[in-house]
């Protein structure tokens, strides 16, 4: 009996040595320690032993329980430990792996145009109106002098939603409302920027676009205010040594009207394919506020004047960077649009 326990034990002690896995050693504690296993079958042998012996082969068996006991313990602690090891290395990152960038927003290249049109004026004085896309006909072209048998309203083919609702295709009739709200007062200085609508569709115009328009009213505003403010902006915009040239124009909202000219942002005046060869590039129109304008706003014209321009964003954009299509400004192409 003692060597048969003997027996099994180093059979035991074998297999544990060889088990890998939690299963094989969970099999080995049953077949050797479990209630139906070696070591009780070896034990229920004892009734056949002399009663003197039993009590030694108990206290063997006992060992031997222990020892096993023991073994298997560290064993799995041992097989815990290595599958710990290799599911920490299978998971483990590469942190030296480069990243996924992320492509940081900017803004449209229109958008810096206008925000820095803003900057220029907004420190000569100027603040920002708002008005409505959705106008009134009274707002965007009576109160402007333009009666609805006016031929220059044929100068801007308009969106009409109803018979006196339109998509407004200024930014003038903003100066309108502006002056509305703030007559009899002066000074008014505000710039309206904002999308402007026409039926007008090619590679130098757009259904929609964009319109700066200024406006100042105040006692004795001359033409002198209106070519000093916008020589400054010529300069700040397109670089201190832009000259600037007003032609006679024709604007019904305002007497005398004009139209700027810078000289050419390519060639510095010389002529060349983007100016022409004049050695000028048209930016702008402006004027003296007609004084019907003014009285239908509800000033005196016999005692405040002022001065009145509009510009297009997109223009101005294409001639700071050079875009000969204005169409790629509402492509949403990133190729085009990353470049600014
Ligand atoms: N509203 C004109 C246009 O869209 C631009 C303009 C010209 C605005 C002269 C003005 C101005 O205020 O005085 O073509």
């Amino acid at each position: 009996m003692e060597e048969q326990l003997h027996k099994m034990a180093a059979e035991a002690k074998e297999a544990l040595a060889r088990a890998d896995s939690l299963e094989a050693l969970e099999e080995i504690r049953i077949r050797y320690l479990g209630k139906k296993g070696e070591l009780t079958r070896v034990l229920r042998g004892m009734n056949a032993l002399p009663a003197g012996e039993r009590p030694r082969i108990g206290q063997l068996a006992n060992s031997i329980r222990e020892v096993l006991e023991k073994e298997l313990a560290e064993r799995t602690a041992e097989v815990k430990a290595r599958f710990k090891q290799a599911r920490l290395a299978a998971e483990s990152i590469d942190i030296t792996l480069p990243g996924t960038p992320f492509l940081p927003g900017k803004k449209h290249p229109l958008t810096t145009v206008q925000e820095e049109i803003e900057e220029i004026f907004l420190g000569l004085g100027f603040s920002i109106a708002e008005g409505p896309e959705v106008e009134l006909d009274y707002y965007n072209f009576e109160a402007l002098n333009l009666p609805k048998d006016h031929p220059a309203r044929d100068m801007q083919d308009s969106f009409f939603i109803g018979p006196e609702v339109l998509l407004r295709t200024h930014t003038s009739p903003v100066q309108v409302r502006t002056m509305e709200r703030t007559a009899p007062a002066v000074p008014v200085k505000v710039i309206a920027p904002g999308k402007v609508y026409r039926r007008d569709d090619d590679a130098t115009h757009s259904p929609m676009f964009h319109q700066v328009e200024g406006l100042a009213v105040d006692r004795r505003i001359t033409f002198g205010d209106l070519k000093g403010v916008l020589d400054v902006f010529a300069r700040e915009m397109f670089g201190e040594s832009t000259r600037t040239r007003f032609r006679p124009s024709y604007f019904p909202f305002t007497e005398p009207s004009a139209e700027v000219d810078i000289s050419c942002v390519m060639c510095g005046g010389k002529g060349c394919r983007v100016c022409s060869h004049t050695g000028w590039l048209e930016i702008l129109g402006c004027g003296m506020v007609h004084p019907r304008v003014l009285e239908m706003s509800g000033y005196n014209s016999a005692e405040v004047t002022g001065f009145a321009f509009g510009m297009g964003i997109e223009r101005i954009a294409m001639l700071k960077y050079g875009i000969d299509d204005l169409r790629l400004f509402f492509d949403n192409d990133l190729r085009f649009l990353a470049q600014f």
